[in-house]
């Protein structure tokens, strides 16, 4: 699979050369005393509290919980796309829980890829314009654009859709492109909020064999999920209620997801 085993694998090793030079050792996230509290009108939410949380690169992590326990807000933290109101957030050892804007933005384009449980494709973009465009913000020449975003939806198996728009595809076929989109800018974690929570149980087989592929070759997972069933194909399960995590624990009876559709693209 030429995306992984060549660009971002070979990316992610010259990024942990970096990390142990730095920080001297593999922890990419690092969550300690993480709070965030909502203030809404005279109401205040505290949607997580004291949130200890270390994941080591490689891992693949379930965040599960029941609704309104605090996933997304974590997530959201996780991702740069919120920011915590106590603790400290510790990214490829840097702490960004306090960083302005920009430099919040260059981490998460950095060392983020996001997928979401509705895509959040363009609708009037092909396949191919959706991948490129986070390559934009990388400063990306269009034909090393080009080249990247073919190689990413190659990698998920969608050599034969670039030109189609989201409409035009399966709602499984989107979610790889929305993980293609992910994977061309290369990044140290992927991050998923219920990324097969719009899909028939065959399909999210299938997005999750991709996923434990990724995870197989060096990329970090973490991902939400209320799913029990989908939580088991992670090699460990946090769970969280009221905005606390519960429990922590290694997945025992680990699933394998059977590949489908992506089989074909995994030699
Ligand atoms: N922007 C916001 N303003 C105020 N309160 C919020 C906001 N976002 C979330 N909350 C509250 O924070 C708590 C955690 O919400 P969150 O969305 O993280 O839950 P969740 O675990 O992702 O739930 P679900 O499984 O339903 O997606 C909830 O009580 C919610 O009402
Ligand atoms: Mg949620």
């Amino acid at each position: 699979m030429a995306v992984a085993e060549a660009g971002p694998a070979a990316d992610r090793a010259g990024e942990a050369a970096r990390l142990m030079a730095s920080g001297g050792n593999d922890v990419v996230v690092r969550l300690k005393g993480i709070g965030k509290v909502y203030a809404s009108g005279a109401l205040q939410v505290t949607a997580l509290a004291d949130i200890d949380l270390e994941v080591r690169r490689g891992e693949m992590v379930a965040i599960t919980g029941p609704s309104g326990s605090g996933k997304s807000t974590l997530m959201n933290v996780l991702g740069c796309l919120d920011r915590p109101t106590a603790g400290v957030y510790e990214l490829g050892g840097r702490n960004v829980a306090r960083m302005g804007d920009d430099d919040l933005a260059a981490m998460r384009n950095r060392f983020l890829g996001f997928i979401f449980q509705n895509y959040n494709l363009l609708p009037l973009q092909s396949a191919q314009q959706n991948v490129e465009l986070p390559l934009i913000y990388r400063g990306m020449s269009g034909r090393a654009r080009r080249e990247a975003a073919r190689a990413a939806l190659a990698a998920v198996g969608l050599s034969d859709r670039t030109h189609h728009r989201p409409a035009e595809l399966s709602g499984g076929q989107q979610q790889r492109v929305a993980i293609a989109r992910a994977l061309a800018a290369q990044p140290e974690v992927l991050l998923g909020d219920e990324p097969t929570g719009n899909l028939d149980t065959h399909t999210g087989s299938d997005i999750m064999a991709l996923i434990q592929r990724l995870n197989e070759q060096g990329l970090t997972v973490i991902m939400v999920t209320h799913d029990p069933r989908i939580a088991r194909h992670c090699r460990r399960v946090v769970s969280v209620t009221d905005g606390r995590i519960v429990s922590d624990e290694a997945v025992t009876d680990r699933l394998m997801a059977e590949a489908g559709a992506t089989a074909q693209v995994s030699a």
